[in-house]
């Protein structure tokens, strides 16, 4: 039989949830689902995602935030790049729509876009976006829907013919929400000599309590959320959400009101009043806690801050 997209999702949900497992903490079972591909790959998308990005507050001031300071440096990525055919590996395209405008600013270099998400229709969107944007160039395309986990081969496959530097871009502070060593290490590891990586993140400058407070008031990022227990049988009205903030990392749970079991694929899991469902790790860095780990993985750091400070695109080299 072949599956529907929604069982997919469900299925991808419920191999996180065994893989992972749960802790116990007084009593209560912890399970840990807190995933950055589980939060965007929804049935629902790419809606939900593009809800997301226009109404959540936060979202919006990243893409601002982010447009003006590529807008700003464009010259200095151009200077960077020393090749004339280049590959755009834009891990977690989300719409495209920033490096569409990347792309239209590239104008003297033969581009080959190649979108990375973990979401077809994500990528199906940043392709569209990109076309649109740049009506008059023809622009080269080879889309790779794949998780980050995999971003050596992706690498490796998309270098062909001429096309043998790779500008990896990953914006939209898409690294808050995953393990940033990891995720730096395998880049690194994929990246040949005169590659780049450019990265758009936050500069933690706010308390961390007002950070908290946008979360808390965020209600189109609770639409993604609750999406991931509800992959899993579970109803809106069986949960509760919890919001904390452990030193400057935002953890969101949801607490389990009922008893439930849940069988799938043949596995009985009994879950019980109380329990937990971790959702999402979003850690937020200082300046100097970013540079120091990004110069643990590069030989060359060009870091861009925004004029309020908060902030950056950094341009790093192996
Ligand atoms: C915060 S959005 C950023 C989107 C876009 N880069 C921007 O700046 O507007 C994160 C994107 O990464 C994708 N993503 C998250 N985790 C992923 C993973 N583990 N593997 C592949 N894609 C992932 C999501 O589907 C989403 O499109």
């Amino acid at each position: 039989m072949v599956k529907n997209e929604s069982q997919k999702i469900n299925d991808l949900i419920f191999k996180e949830l065994i893989r992972k497992g749960h802790s116990e903490k007084k009593g209560s079972k912890i399970w840990n689902l807190a995933d950055s591909k589980l939060l965007f790959c929804s049935e629902e998308q790419p809606q939900a995602f593009f809800d997301f990005e226009g109404k959540s507050k936060y979202q919006k001031e990243i893409d601002s935030q982010e447009m003006n300071i590529i807008n700003n440096n464009i010259k200095n990525i151009k200077n960077k790049i020393k090749d004339k055919s280049i590959n755009i590996v834009d891990l977690g395209c989300g719409s495209g729509k920033k490096a569409a405008k990347i792309i239209q600013k590239l104008k003297n270099f033969n581009i080959r876009y190649c979108p990375v998400d973990i979401n077809s229709n994500l990528i199906e969107a940043a392709i569209d976006t990109v076309r649109k944007e740049n009506p008059k160039e023809v622009i080269k395309m080879q889309w790779i829907i794949s998780d980050f986990d995999n971003i050596e081969n992706i690498s490796k496959s998309v270098r062909y013919k001429e096309y043998q530097k790779n500008i990896f871009l990953l914006l939209g502070s898409t690294i808050e929400n995953l393990e940033i060593h990891e995720i730096l290490y395998n880049i690194r590891r994929s990246m040949k000599e005169g590659d780049l990586l450019i990265l758009g993140n936050n500069i933690l400058t706010k308390k961390p309590q007002k950070i908290l407070e946008l979360y808390k008031k965020s209600a189109t990022l609770e639409q993604l959320l609750i999406n991931i227990p509800k992959g899993l049988g579970f109803k809106e009205e069986e949960l509760e959400m919890d919001i904390k903030l452990k030193e400057s990392r935002i953890e969101i749970y949801y607490n389990l009101k009922i008893d439930k079991t849940i069988e799938l694929y043949g596995k009985k899991i009994e879950f019980k009043t109380g329990d937990k469902f971790l959702v999402l790790l979003s850690y937020k860095y200082k300046k100097k806690d970013l540079v120091e780990i990004l110069n643990m993985y590069f030989n060359e750091v060009d870091m861009k801050i925004s004029e309020d400070g908060s902030y950056t695109l950094v341009i790093c080299k192996k």
